[in-house]
């Protein structure tokens, strides 16, 4: 059932590489819910062409950008502004990368220029796409922008590898540029931590199926599906959550509170 939560509002979704990804359900959503949007993702990623199909559905434009360029970005804000007809009301940063983690490399041998990059592609680019907003005046108050995050940012989980320093870069990059950006014209930045999700990113961690499960039988409401994160995106952009910024948001089914449930006792007297 659709709300018309985001009727008339604009925006810019980052990272729709196929109909697993998070960003994808998070388009459907916010098509749904009567926005218009721009999709991006990198060049390299458009050679799959899938992203044409979701443009398709929801009458959106396409524009490749490197979320690690900022020379990418400008063209990339520039072009929606003009593509939409005027300034932003939501951009979701859904980007996440490790060579490292890619290839295999632990933590205690990983190679530096892979790390330096991990940290650029899914910390630092956060902060090009809010700088390079906030420049080019692409925000309307009230506006709200949103990074995927992951618990690993303040819990040690040995495969999640270089990408939990990357993630704890995006969580207080949200907080930093939140104070800047609220103080500009009152646009809300927010990080939510979502559960695992089976996704490219997500299955491309070692032993994810084993943590997926774990996090499921952790978690009180069962993991957070890439369904209910979109709601929880839709909200976030919608005029109902205001006030809320600065906020590392946990969209995990209790995960993050949870000691041990019955489920893990019984998994463990096995
Ligand atoms: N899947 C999970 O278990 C999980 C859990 C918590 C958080 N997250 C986060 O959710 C976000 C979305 O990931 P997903 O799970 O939907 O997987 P996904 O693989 O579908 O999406 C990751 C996206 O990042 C894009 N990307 C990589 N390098 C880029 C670059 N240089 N410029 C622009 N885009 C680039 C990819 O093309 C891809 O579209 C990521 O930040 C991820 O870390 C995922």
């Amino acid at each position: 059932m659709a709300y018309n939560l985001l009727k008339g509002k604009r925006g810019i979704i980052f990272g729709a590489l196929d109909e697993n990804s998070i960003a994808w359900k998070t388009a459907l959503k916010c098509h749904e819910e009567g926005a218009q949007f721009v999709l991006t993702n990198a060049p390299i990623a458009m050679r799959m062409g899938k992203i044409n199909e979701l443009a398709k559905v929801c009458n959106a434009e396409v524009i490749p950008a490197d979320a690690t360029s900022v020379e990418d970005l400008e063209n990339l804000v520039n072009k929606s502004m003009e593509v939409l007809g005027g300034k932003l009301d939501f951009i979701l940063h859904s980007i996440g990368m490790s060579p490292n983690v890619r290839k295999g490399k632990a933590y205690n041998d990983l190679n530096y220029d892979w790390y330096l990059k991990s940290i650029d592609i899914s910390g630092i680019s956060f902060h090009k796409v809010l700088q390079t907003a906030d420049k080019l005046d692409a925000m309307n108050e009230w506006g709200s922008i949103l990074a995927l995050s992951y618990i690993a940012a303040q819990r040690t989980f040995p495969d999640y590898s270089d990408m939990a320093q990357a993630k704890a870069v995006l969580e207080s990059i949200a907080r930093s540029y939140g104070y800047f950006f609220a103080k500009k014209n009152k646009v809300r930045v927010n990080t939510i931590s979502q559960s695992p999700t089976k996704t490219t990113a997500g299955t491309g961690v070692g032993g994810f199926d084993v943590f997926y499960d774990y996090a499921d039988k952790m978690s009180p409401l069962g993991n957070a599906s890439a369904e209910d994160c979109a709601n929880y995106i839709a909200v976030m952009f919608s005029d109902f959550t205001r006030m809320v910024t600065m906020q590392n948001l946990m969209h995990d089914g209790g995960f993050s509170s949870s000691g041990i449930t019955e489920e893990i006792v019984k998994e463990l007297t096995k």
